[in-house]
């Protein structure tokens, strides 16, 4: 009985939709799947970590299975042994925990026979993702639950975009591990600080993020990759970027990338940059591997 979750990429808008602005983002091919047998101990184990929480632990996999499993519509649940595999990077950006979280979720689905809709999915798993990021805006349980190229907005409106051309990526992760959490508590400090200029930033995203919108269903990819710059620039100030995602990405726009940004929390994790060919994504990839990081080239859409 498995169940798949995806990794995501945002393209434009992190921390900006935990405040109701609208963002961009693209389900990945990769991400988690979990399966779920009868078993005398309930519990959830992950590989590669070498986890193994049982149900009601005292840590965050296993408060997390927990909530997913005490609020399933057909709780109580019989004792289920749920397996995972993780095929992401945690605390890199792309939605690793909320994967994670989805395919627990579909797994105890097929195991007691409930049938369920993405949404439902996704709006079940928020409870898995509250755990690990206290104030998340749902994007990524959203996107890890129905995938695509998509415009989200915070309380669950998913909008599937009509992607004119596939968008080519390249991903470069950092390794250094990023906490969603703390990024999003650094950003509402900053907020809290001076909001009437926060406002501002959050104006200037929502029209990147308009904009991004309409390159996107304009097959514009000379415009997103602007866009994409320009989030970047917002990012920063928000003090988001590190000097190994700023050399990623000098090095992405320098070999030919279109733009290029950090997706997700920030603070480490990953980067991504949009290409317009396998050529130049083989060139951008193997710039960032020359500067020692991992890279990977997805297409999205
Ligand atoms: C994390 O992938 C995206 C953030 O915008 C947080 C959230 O949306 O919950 C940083």
């Amino acid at each position: 009985m498995s169940g798949f979750g995806r990794g995501k990429v945002i393209l434009l808008g992190e921390h900006a939709v935990v405040y109701g602005v609208p963002a961009l983002a693209a389900g990945l091919d990769r991400g988690v799947i979990a399966e779920a047998r009868p078993a005398a101990v309930a519990a959830l184990a992950c590989a590669p970590w070498g986890t193994d929480d049982p149900l009601g632990a005292d840590t965050e996999l296993g408060r997390a299975f927990t909530a997913v499993v005490e609020a399933h519509p057909r709780a109580p649940l019989p004792s289920l042994r749920v397996e995972a595999d993780v095929a992401l990077p945690a605390g890199a950006g792309l939605g690793c925990s909320a994967a994670l979280g989805v395919a627990v979720v579909r797994a105890l689905d097929e195991a007691v026979g409930h049938e369920a809709t993405d949404a439902e999915v996704a709006e079940r798993s928020l409870a898995w993702e509250r755990v690990f990021h206290g104030n998340p805006s749902g994007l990524d349980n959203t996107m890890a639950a129905h995938g695509g190229v998509a415009c989200y907005v915070r309380g669950g409106r998913l909008e599937r975009l009509d992607v004119r051309r596939r968008l080519r990526l390249v991903v470069g992760d950092s390794g250094e591990p990023s906490s969603t959490r703390a990024m999003v508590e650094s950003v509402a400090r900053q907020r809290a600080r001076d909001e009437a200029r926060f406002d501002k930033t959050l104006a200037a995203i929502a029209a990147l993020v308009q904009n991004g919108r309409l390159a996107i269903e304009a097959g514009d990819t000379h415009a997103l990759g602007q866009l994409m710059d320009l989030n970047q620039h917002l990012l920063s100030a928000w003090m988001l970027s590190t000097t190994a995602l700023e050399d990623m990405i000098g090095a992405a726009r320098a070999a030919g990338a279109k733009g290029a940004k950090l997706t997700g929390a920030g603070g480490g994790g990953c980067m991504i940059a949009l290409v317009e060919s396998a050529e130049v994504g083989a060139r951008v990839a193997g710039a960032i591997a020359a500067l020692g990081f991992a890279a990977f080239e997805t297409e999205v859409g």
